[in-house]
């Protein structure tokens, strides 16, 4: 009887062609009522000189059948993992799966452009904060309380009074006083950031940004300030050369102030920077007064220099091509992957400097 069970379990496991079949094998055969666990059982019955012999042939018969479970398992375990690398095969040479990638937005874009250009040019880059008081936006930059240019900056005021009232600061000029505080002459810095009025038509939006540029230092003049502005311009429209005209005009911090137009050629439905019959403007300019050297503690009969304000939207439009400025704000991703900019993309500013 025991031969019987031998022989038909080791046939069982032999015929077996799964793991799982295995599984249900052993238990059939060693799990609690499986035949050799009943058989073991059945031994209280026997007696005692039945049950030496029977004991020790079934023991040998439990090692011979667990041995032989042991290897039938490894052997199925081998097939088994043969079988799946064979259809979970894995082909190296197929072409990686489309990735989307995120794009870079025209402001941050020619923020780096402009930084790289004024980099080149000798100058570093200063910061200020978004909410300024008023002292910082217009009473050191020479326009007093009642000056009529501030009706000119829609400006949206915050909270406190006086010169201690804060605002959403109208114009990157601040930081000129700010940087001109916090250091000693000679400078030359931009500053680039968003800027705010309560302004909202097709060519305006309450936030926009700007950059601000200044130079001081000792014998600086107008020429300085536009061999400056024409270089970095030529450079960023990736001309050869750009017309420039500096028309006067007023602004309370510069002494003389100019306008800054350049050069272009407008037809029925499209405008080209470079030479032409038509002119632009892009930006303000002009030396620096000598009421807002004086504001910073800096003798005015020892430093001079040179002021310069330019809208980066307008920059970023009339380089790219981007019609509508309200666009750059409406956070459309359809927008964003036509007008932004690869991650990887380096600006051709050949003829550089
Ligand atoms: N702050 C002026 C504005 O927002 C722009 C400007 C004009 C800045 C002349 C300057 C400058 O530094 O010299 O309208």
């Amino acid at each position: 009887m025991t031969d019987k069970l031998l022989s038909e379990s080791l046939d069982s496991i032999k015929n077996c062609s799964s793991s799982t079949e295995l599984e249900e094998l052993r238990v059939a055969i060693l799990g609690k009522k499986g035949s050799l666990t009943e058989a073991l059982k059945a031994l209280g019955q026997a007696s005692p000189e039945e049950r030496k012999t029977l004991g020790a042939n079934l023991n040998q018969i439990k090692q011979e059948i667990t041995d032989a479970l042991e290897a039938k398992k490894a052997s199925l375990a081998d097939i088994e993992l043969g079988a799946r690398l064979v259809t979970e095969k894995l082909d190296v040479t197929l072409p990686a799966n489309p990735e989307s990638c995120g794009k870079i937005h025209p402001i941050t874009q020619v923020t780096e452009e402009i930084t790289a250009i004024f980099a080149d040019l000798g100058f570093s880059v200063a910061d200020g904060p978004d909410i300024e008081d008023d002292e910082h936006n217009f009473s050191a930059l020479n326009i007093p309380e009642s000056h009529p240019a501030r009706q000119m900056h829609d400006t949206f005021y915050l909270q406190g009074k006086g010169d201690n009232k804060t605002v959403l600061r109208t114009h990157t000029s601040p930081v000129q006083i700010r940087t001109m505080r916090a250091g000693k002459p000679p400078f030359r810095f931009i500053a680039m950031g968003s800027t705010y009025r309560c302004d909202s038509d097709l060519t305006h939006t309450p936030m926009f940004h700007q950059i601000e540029g200044l130079v001081i230092d000792k014998n600086i003049n107008m020429g300085h300030l536009k061999g400056c502005i024409n270089e970095f311009l030529r450079v960023f429209f990736e001309l050869d050369e750009l017309p420039m005209r500096f028309r006067p005009s007023f602004f309370p911090f510069t002494e003389p102030s100019a306008e800054v137009d350049i050069g272009c050629e407008r037809s029925k439905d499209s405008l080209k920077i470079g030479a032409g019959s038509d002119w632009l403007e892009i930006g303000g300019c002009g030396m620096v007064h000598p009421n807002v050297l004086k504001n910073c503690n800096i003798d005015p009969n020892e430093w001079q220099g040179f002021a310069f304000g330019m809208g980066i939207e307008r920059l970023a439009m009339l380089k790219y091509g981007i019609p509508d400025l309200r666009t750059f704000f409406e956070s459309d991703a359809r927008w964003l992957s036509h007008y932004g900019f690869d991650p990887l993309h380096i600006p051709n500013l050949v003829g550089g400097l």
